[in-house]
């Protein structure tokens, strides 16, 4: 379909440049151009430039969008999230105010497996409901591509059904879905008093039936004490590159076990959340093309201290940002929030927050030469804010930046109002 759409009366865009991950300095430059406009064609952006120079080289487009001096920024890519559950967990909330930590309150049948348990319970087609009710909210609040994990079924069937939901969800909505296997996300209730056998079953018969089916395009590990060790991640993932699976590893979440440089050593896409990483871990993270996933979501919300960002990003990682959305740890859709917390609590500038949640986070799912900056040929995924300026994100925290949104160059947030794409 060759429809044409151009992006005019914008304050200004302002975006990364490149098709790979930015590091150290480079992280805050932004290219920023007052008064530009954007077309899009086919899916793709085609033009990015002064209006008078559009109007002499294009004929007019099919349709026209009004910024409205509004800031034009690249769609948030959120390359870490759980966004296909069933039940809720505010129960904790007043649990961890108390003074348990996540992990007791997980050992005492809450946590991962609490969730598991309805999740097992509920038909796909309640799964696929709450799934796209949630891809809505990610939508009006500027997310276009989303990593979708599995990880709260823990046995083949409910597996297979997170992800053929994640699939069918895909289809349907406008955010684009990157689908992840995360059967190792905890110990089943079943497997307690012998994970080993949990292990095997993974690597015997979940991981060949979804490589199988198809449904995955990664596997991830939650490689923590008292979930899987070093080694157990090590045999996870040793199939991995049979499959054509990517890698992504939750690391040096609660505890500094070494996640980060088994991620760089299996040559993983990200290492992720990384608030208890060690110089080893930075170092190795540095020398390699493995993107630092950091989560200030999770860290904020489990009052538990975020990740040394600024060390990271002066050591030469490659850092990007994500919800880590799901029902325990990070309950939130809205990569606003996160910018707000990667800056005023981790340090970031608005400029090197904009990069990890947008360039850096498409690194982080090998997907920087199509999406994540504004530029010529990439896809059009993009958003406008209600401000003139970027820093309005952070700047005005706390409400949804976000105005329209184009989805591959279709409009489907106008005025912060899902619109039907047509
Ligand atoms: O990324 N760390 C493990 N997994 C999730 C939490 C999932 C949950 O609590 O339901 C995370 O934080
Ligand atoms: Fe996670």
């Amino acid at each position: 379909m060759n429809t044409s759409l151009l992006i005019r009366g914008a304050s200004r865009i302002a975006t990364p440049v490149g098709s790979c991950a930015r590091r150290g300095v480079d992280l805050g430059k932004l290219w920023v151009e007052e008064g530009a406009v954007v077309r899009c064609q086919d899916g793709l952006i085609v033009f990015l430039g002064s209006e008078a120079e559009h109007d002499r080289r294009f004929p007019s487009p099919d349709k026209t969008l009004d910024a409205g001096g509004g800031c034009v920024i690249p769609g948030f890519v959120d390359p870490h999230a759980h966004p296909v559950w069933a039940g809720s967990r505010e129960d904790e909330l007043n649990r961890r105010l108390a003074g348990e930590s996540y992990m007791e309150i997980a050992r005492s049948g809450g946590g991962i497996n609490s969730t598991v348990r309805a999740t097992r319970a509920a038909s796909a087609s309640e799964l696929l409901e709450g799934t796209l009710r949630r891809l809505d909210t990610f939508l009006l609040y500027g997310t276009t591509t989303l990593e979708a994990k599995s990880g709260y079924g823990l046995d083949l069937d409910t597996e297979i059904r997170m992800l053929e939901v994640i699939a069918a969800a895909g289809e349907r909505h406008p955010v684009d879905l990157v689908p992840t296997c995360l059967a190792a996300h905890e110990i089943p209730p079943e497997h307690r008093d012998n994970p080993e056998a949990w292990v095997r079953e993974i690597v015997e018969l979940i991981h060949p039936e979804v490589a199988r089916s198809g449904l995955a395009e990664a596997v991830d590990v939650f490689c923590e004490e008292g979930v899987f060790d070093l080694d157990q991640t090590r045999r996870i993932l040793a199939d991995a590159p049979r499959y054509g699976w990517k890698i992504h590893l939750h690391a040096d979440e609660l505890t500094p076990l070494g996640g980060a440089e088994l991620a760089v050593e299996l040559g993983a896409l990200s290492a992720d959340h990384l608030m208890c990483v060690t110089e080893a871990g930075m170092a190795a993270l540095a020398s390699s093309k493995t993107v630092a996933v950091l989560l200030p979501g999770t860290s904020f919300f489990l009052r538990s201290g975020y990740a040394p960002a600024r060390r990271m990003i002066e050591a030469g990682c490659a850092v990007a940002l994500a919800t880590d959305c799901n029902p325990g740890s990070s309950p939130t859709e809205s990569m606003p929030q996160i910018l707000a917390l990667a800056t005023l609590g981790m340090g970031l500038t608005v400029e090197e927050a904009l990069t990890a949640a947008t360039l850096n986070a498409a690194a982080a799912l090998g997907r920087s030469g199509e999406l994540g900056s504004l530029e010529e040929g990439k896809r059009a995924d993009l958003v406008v804010l209600n401000e003139p300026t970027h820093h309005h994100l952070v700047y005005h925290y706390g409400v949804n930046p976000v105005r329209h949104v184009v989805k591959a160059g279709r409009v489907v947030v106008q005025d912060g109002r899902r619109v039907q794409a047509r």
